[in-house]
């Protein structure tokens, strides 16, 4: 039996989720406006993927009988320094992210709930692979630095970047 309280945490993330969709939209118009279209797309794709990560909460409330409710969110920063900068701030985001969830696990053991112990474990190996994505394109970019052609070059790889939900996911 999930509790309320595990409930309520459960749908935090998930609006908080949705809210990470809302923080890399943002991102993604940044890049549109320093016309790095590759980038753009980079951030279009990873809001794209916050929002499947809320579904998938919004799914397992509602499987275990739970009550989603939505909630507004905040607003995002729209306006960056640098892309280095909303780089960085996406990383930081995603360290928040993977603290939040290291709290729901505790809480769902804490309660002996094995099937959203299961559930959250994906998004703990999730979380690795988002970090670990955000600091090798750090390192990408600052390897470039001022080199517009190597800049060029990565925003032309990252134009290639697709969403695929996981197929075991895919409903
Ligand atoms: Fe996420």
């Amino acid at each position: 039996m999930v509790s309320e309280k595990l409930f309520k945490k459960l749908n935090d993330q998930m609006n908080f989720e949705f809210e990470s969709a809302n923080i890399y939209l943002a991102m993604a118009a940044y890049s549109a406006s320093i016309d790095l279209d590759g980038f753009e797309n980079f951030f279009l794709v990873q809001a794209e993927e916050e929002r499947f990560h809320a579904m998938k909460f919004y799914n397992y409330i509602n499987e275990v009988d739970g009550r989603a409710t939505i909630s507004s969110y905040n607003e995002p920063e729209n306006q960056y320094e640098s892309l280095l900068s909303a780089l960085e701030k996406a990383l930081g985001h995603e360290q928040i992210v993977t603290k939040r969830i290291y709290d729901l696990m505790d809480l769902a053991q804490e309660e002996k709930e094995y099937a959203t112990i299961s559930m959250l474990q994906w998004f703990i190996d999730e979380q690795v692979e988002e970090e670990s994505m955000f600091k090798k394109l750090i390192q990408k970019v600052k390897m470039v630095g001022e080199n517009s052609n190597g800049l060029m070059q990565l925003d032309k790889e990252l134009a290639s970047r697709t969403f695929t939900p996981p197929a075991d996911d895919a409903e």
